[in-house]
């Protein structure tokens, strides 16, 4: 997805149409308009999801010359060690969220956050740039799914909420959302680089 500021044009990398929705709204809010570009972005193996963010969007960069962000999240689960953290993608496409339920199966520590990382590159940087966002609340007993979300959405209910991410609004969720704060960090940025 792209966004221009005082006719500048900066692209978001990402074929996630929810990632796009939520980050949309955020943006939209700091007068940043948003559009999707679809590009191949890289994703490295590693633990540390600012390198694997910081890679991506070099990678993203490097395939189109224009000024660029790319978001990278995680899912940490307090009671299995930080399991599957960066690796949140590939456990949701083998075992979803029905396989992370049994992994919980009898434990009484629920507690998960969710991280994302924002980054951003462009030919006047020598290194991208990283904006980060957390939030923290329990894995549900249940899966409940409501008429939005995606991925983890239906098992995680962010503290302060009694609704899981799935059963919000975009609007609500972004109140919470690791994602929204790292975008909203990034807007900040970006809008008094631009001195809007
Ligand atoms: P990605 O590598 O940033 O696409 O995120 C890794 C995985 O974490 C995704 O495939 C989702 O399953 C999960 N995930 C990331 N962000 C969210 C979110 O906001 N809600 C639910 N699941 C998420």
């Amino acid at each position: 997805m792209s966004f221009q500021l005082n006719g500048k044009v900066i692209f978001f990398a990402t074929g996630n149409i929810h990632k796009f929705n939520e980050a949309r709204q955020v943006l939209s809010r700091h007068k940043i308009t948003v559009g999707m570009l679809k590009v191949k972005t890289l994703e490295i193996q590693s633990e540390n999801l600012e390198e694997i963010a910081k890679t991506s969007v070099v990678h993203a960069f490097r395939q189109c010359d224009i000024p660029i962000i790319v978001e990278d999240a995680g899912l940490f689960v307090e009671a299995l060690n930080g399991f599957p953290g960066p690796y949140a993608s590939y456990v949701y496409k083998t075992i979803s969220n029905e396989g992370l339920l049994k992994l919980m199966e009898k434990n009484m520590n629920r507690r998960a956050k969710f991280q994302s990382v924002v980054a951003y590159f462009s030919e006047e940087l020598d290194t991208p740039l990283c904006f980060k966002g957390e939030v923290w609340g329990e894995i549900t007993e249940k899966i409940r799914r409501g008429c939005s979300g995606f991925g983890f959405d239906p098992i995680f209910k962010p503290f302060g909420s009694q609704k899981t991410f799935a059963e919000m609004s975009i609007t609500e969720k972004n109140k919470y959302s690791h994602r929204a704060k790292a975008f909203r960090k990034f807007a900040k940025w970006y809008k008094s680089l631009c001195k809007v």
